[in-house]
């Protein structure tokens, strides 16, 4: 399969002095909900974690309340079904189709070059009987290659046949920021956002660093001066 290559631009978090652009965030969050949420479950996020993409208490509370959540009574030992609490977790996504759609929680992590990963997995499908890399292409130089019944060719995916049908189409939501819905857009949006998933300390862990760097080179200084000091009068 394909090495995962990274949008033209790359992501705001890259690199040391990266941050999150919280617009694409929140539009990466819509994409998860309109597109995704119907197979693919969140559950190491809670709803309480979307304050980082600036939303207010009473928004997360609304939030999950659009969600209903299995909780364990105590007192009649069944489980019961009721409206989200801003600290309840994403549930489980019931699906009854082909494959089994993993949790995306934290897919960023669990894959090699994740959020480059997801972008490229996502804007990858392609016609197996055109598809070309470096001049070959793939149905003339291997006749007899196929993929399973029921999957769909991408080139990204480690089997080459995913169960997973593309999921997004140009104009698929409607961005409440006005962003033109483009599946290269969305593509992007969703990887950024499944990245905050995975690892929402990401920039706090980056600029961390630096401070760390500072303060390693703080104490080499001192530490230069200490010895002047301590060996000044020993030849
Ligand atoms: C697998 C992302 C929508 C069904 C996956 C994988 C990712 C992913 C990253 C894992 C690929 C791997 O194992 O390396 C997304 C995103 C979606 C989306 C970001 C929304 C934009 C959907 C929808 C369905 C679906 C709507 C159901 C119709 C599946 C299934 C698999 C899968 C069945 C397992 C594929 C296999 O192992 O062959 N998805 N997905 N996904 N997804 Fe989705």
């Amino acid at each position: 399969h394909l090495e995962a290559e990274a949008p033209a631009g790359g992501f705001s978090f890259d690199g040391p002095f990266g941050r999150w652009d919280i617009a694409q965030l929140q539009r990466g969050y819509q994409v998860y909900k309109e597109a995704c949420a119907a197979c693919h479950s969140l559950e190491y996020v809670a709803f309480r974690n979307l304050a980082d993409l600036g939303y207010s208490d009473a928004q997360i509370k609304a939030e999950a309340e659009t969600y209903t959540v299995p909780r364990y009574d105590e007192e009649t030992a069944e489980v019961v079904r009721e409206p989200g609490l801003p600290t309840d977790q994403f549930p489980p996504v019931p699906y009854a189709g082909l494959g089994n759609p993993p949790d995306l929680s934290l897919m960023t992590k669990a894959r090699h070059d994740g959020t480059n990963y997801v972008y490229a997995l996502l804007t990858g499908y392609e016609d197996m009987s055109t598809f070309e890399k470096d001049g070959v292409v793939l149905s003339e130089a291997y006749p007899d290659f196929e993929i399973g019944n029921g999957l769909y060719f991408n080139p990204y995916f480690y089997g080459l046949g995913i169960a997973m049908p593309a999921p997004l189409r140009d104009g698929q939501v409607t961005y409440a920021d006005g962003t033109e819905a483009t599946v290269d857009q969305m593509s992007q949006d969703i990887a950024a956002f499944l990245t905050w998933t995975a690892e929402p300390t990401m920039v706090q862990r980056k600029q961390t660093g630096w401070w760390v760097l500072a303060f390693t080179l703080f104490a080499t200084i001192l530490a230069w001066f200490a010895k002047k000091q301590i060996w000044a009068d020993i030849k």
